[in-house]
């Protein structure tokens, strides 16, 4: 991507088919018959979701070009194998509804990744006390459970892998399960809606308490797939970083609150419209600091984007990373670009500097390498972002939603 004028021009929001979609295509697991799910507009992780449905025996039909069915009638097999579950770490949202529907569950054990060590200590003690008995015998979970019954957790953590296993186990359980700290994240009340419309009986989700009385029977249901938050934020960043004035459809503000206050304090003008959202940039964004945090608060999904923005803002920033451990490492791509930060453990300090010079970088995750790109809107000449792959994992299209606002932006084939 080349840097130019600002942005201008109506975006409309995807639908959120990775961190929303996956985890309600997994839920479809739970009812014998056809689950339909629209606004799924195709990105990496999904074809792992539909590949890992294929081998545990659903039947998994696009019936438009953002309608997937899922028909999970037949006999299913419960497991979800080593090569699936190393390319998506998603793939451990089929250890639920495999282990209420099928008793039993053999799912490969997921490793850390490029952000983080990733642990999954918290969704096993969850089903443990829920009745299952759970082996890690060669890097596989071995679940078993005749009939899982109701029980109340409290997470540590409020992990959202955790909260949608344990709400998706708990659906047909015996009895009712209390979920203490679980994630808030929309993701997770879109999941309970999507539950409740299959007949479960789940109330507070989106709250820290969650409370599911089991039910004998879940039948399918259809689905509409909420707007991408993180790509509105993602798309709202490279306005800040770009200039210029946007505005987003298909998205809510009550999704992107806390992004709003801190691109508000960097100068941006942001205001709800009907449909969505409208936002100007200042001439230049003014620093602020960020530290992430579990939902209402800064999603650590938009971490690297606000780095981005602030590595080109006038003064100096902490950015505090407290959700994963190792997602700091593209600020050594951003620094090739001319970025002045560094970083140590969970922080790292940004000093704006007045214009990024484009470079090649390489993309370690997705957002990281949504980073990338925003930060050659920035830079003076042509950045080059390779492992673009990563970037395509979540976004749809992002060179293509940035180029109809302006932006000289195009996606290379490897
Ligand atoms: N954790 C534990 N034990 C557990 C579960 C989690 O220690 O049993 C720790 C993790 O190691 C991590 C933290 O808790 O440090 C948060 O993990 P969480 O379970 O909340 O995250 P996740 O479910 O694995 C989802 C999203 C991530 C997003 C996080 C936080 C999907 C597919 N992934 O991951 O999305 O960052 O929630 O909001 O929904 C992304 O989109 O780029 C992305 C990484």
């Amino acid at each position: 991507m080349r840097s130019g004028q600002g942005l201008e021009g109506v975006v409309k929001v995807s639908g959120a088919t990775k961190n929303a979609g996956l985890k309600q295509i997994a839920a479809a697991l739970l009812a014998p018959g056809e689950t339909v799910l629209r606004n799924l507009p195709p990105v990496g992780d999904l074809d792992v979701m539909t590949d890992l449905l294929r081998s545990i025996g659903a039947v998994v039909t696009w019936t438009g070009p953002e309608e997937l069915r899922v028909n999970a009638s037949g006999d299913l097999t419960p497991e979800a194998p080593y090569d699936l579950v190393t390319r998506m770490r998603a793939s451990i949202n089929v250890l639920g509804p495999l282990l209420a529907r099928c008793g039993e569950a053999r799912v490969a054990m997921p490793g850390g990744d490029n952000i983080g060590s990733r642990k999954i200590d918290m969704h096993l003690s969850g089903l443990e006390a829920m009745g299952a008995t759970i082996e890690v015998r060669h890097g596989f979970i071995e679940a078993h459970a005749d009939g899982l019954l109701g029980a109340r957790h409290v997470l540590e953590f409020p992990s959202v892998g955790a909260t949608e296993n344990l709400l998706t186990a708990s659906v047909g359980a015996k009895g009712s399960t209390v979920i203490e700290n679980a994630a808030r994240e929309p993701e997770i009340t879109e999941l309970a809606a999507f539950l409740n419309r299959m007949g479960a009986h789940v109330v507070g989700a989106g709250s820290s308490t969650i409370e599911i009385e089991g039910v004998d029977e879940l039948t399918p249901a259809e689905s509409e797939i909420i707007g991408d938050r993180i790509e509105a934020g993602t798309l709202l960043m490279a306005c800040g970083i770009a200039g210029g004035e946007i505005e987003l459809t298909g998205t809510r503000l009550e999704h992107l609150e806390m992004v709003v206050i801190k691109l508000g304090e960097m100068g941006m003008r942001v205001s709800p419209t009907p449909d969505g959202l409208w936002a100007r940039a200042p001439r230049r964004l003014r620093a602020v600091d960020i530290a992430t945090l579990p939902h209402p608060g800064f999603a650590t999904d938009f971490m690297p984007q606000v780095t981005a923005a602030l590595s080109v803002a006038e003064g100096a920033a902490i950015v505090t990373e407290n959700v994963f451990d190792g997602r700091f490492q593209f600020v050594d791509e951003l620094a090739r670009m001319g970025a002045d930060v560094r970083n140590e453990g969970r922080h790292a300090v940004v000093r704006g500097v007045e214009r990024l010079s484009g470079a090649p970088v390489r993309a370690f995750d997705v957002r990281a390498g949504a980073a990338l790109v925003l930060a050659g809107l920035a830079a003076e000449g042509e950045t080059i972002v390779h492992d673009g792959h990563h970037i395509d994992r979540g976004y749809p299209d992002l060179a293509g939603t940035l180029r109809t606002v302006g932006a000289d932006v195009e996606r290379l084939e490897s």
